[in-house]
């Protein structure tokens, strides 16, 4: 796995044979990988290079640390195609996951200037806020803040965001949520978004946000969310 010769860092090469590991299923999701000391002494290495290696792997989502106990192969990412609109919880069914959502907050308030503008109401009209914490088999993956008019979501409740909100508009309300612009952005946790998330204080995440549309072409919402870096991987199919 090391070569001492070569022109590409030690820490970097244990890093790339452990990954590679992981990829081929060698090391499994729930195996406990062998100690700092354990690998310094395997590949004659000191422990601060197997430490930055690990560090690195933990940070990517590739291992997490239990402390007092060692380190072992995380549970895969979740693999996210950027096609479609589709709601969390479709996307977490779609995978044979639960999903599941903690409300933080549910509010209604007056639209400032840019909220109206980017749901085209009037400045100060009643605006839903919702702060959600969605989870998939137990885990919290995103924390999502919702904007949405309430004159075309009429009879939301605290307890109809705890499900899906998708399914409540196109079910009950029968409107048709027709498109979407989301936009992806790199990020790290802040210190109240870490705690939410259970992850590290400066810890990598995406910040999507949303504007999704009904068919009459007037927008239904705007969410931004952060999502967790470790846990998140998001494909793209392209053509040329
Ligand atoms: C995703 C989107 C949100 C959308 C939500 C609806 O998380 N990023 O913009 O509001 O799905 O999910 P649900 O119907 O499960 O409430």
């Amino acid at each position: 796995m090391i070569n001492k010769h070569s022109p590409l860092p030690i820490y970097y090469q244990l890093e790339q044979g452990i990954k590679e590991l992981i990829e081929k299923a060698q090391l499994k999701p729930g195996d406990i990988i062998p100690s700092e000391r354990e690998l310094a002494e395997t590949y004659e290495i000191s422990r601060m290079t197997v430490r930055q290696a690990i560090n690195n792997l933990v940070n990517d989502g590739y291992l997490v640390r239990k402390r007092g106990i060692g380190t072992f192969v995380a549970a895969k990412k979740i693999e996210q195609p950027l096609k479609g609109l589709t709601s969390f919880s479709e996307d977490m069914r779609a995978r044979g996951m639960e999903p599941g959502t903690k409300v933080l907050d549910f509010q209604i308030i007056q639209a400032n200037k840019s909220l109206a503008e980017q749901l085209q109401i009037h400045k100060g009209e009643d605006v839903y806020e919702i702060q959600r914490v969605r989870l998939a088999d137990h885990l919290p993956m995103a924390l999502e803040t919702s904007y949405l008019p309430c004159h075309l979501v009429p009879g939301l409740t605290r307890e109809i965001v705890s499900g899906s909100i998708y399914k409540f508009i196109e079910n009950k309300l029968g409107l048709k949520i027709k498109s979407g612009i989301q936009v992806l952005e790199a990020s790290i946790a802040r210190k109240i978004e870490a705690e939410i998330l259970q992850i590290k204080e400066g810890a990598p995440v995406l910040l999507i946000q949303r504007n999704s549309y009904l068919e009459s072409g007037q927008p239904l919402e705007l969410v931004k969310s952060i999502y967790r870096g470790d846990r998140y991987k998001f494909t793209i199919e392209m053509e040329r």
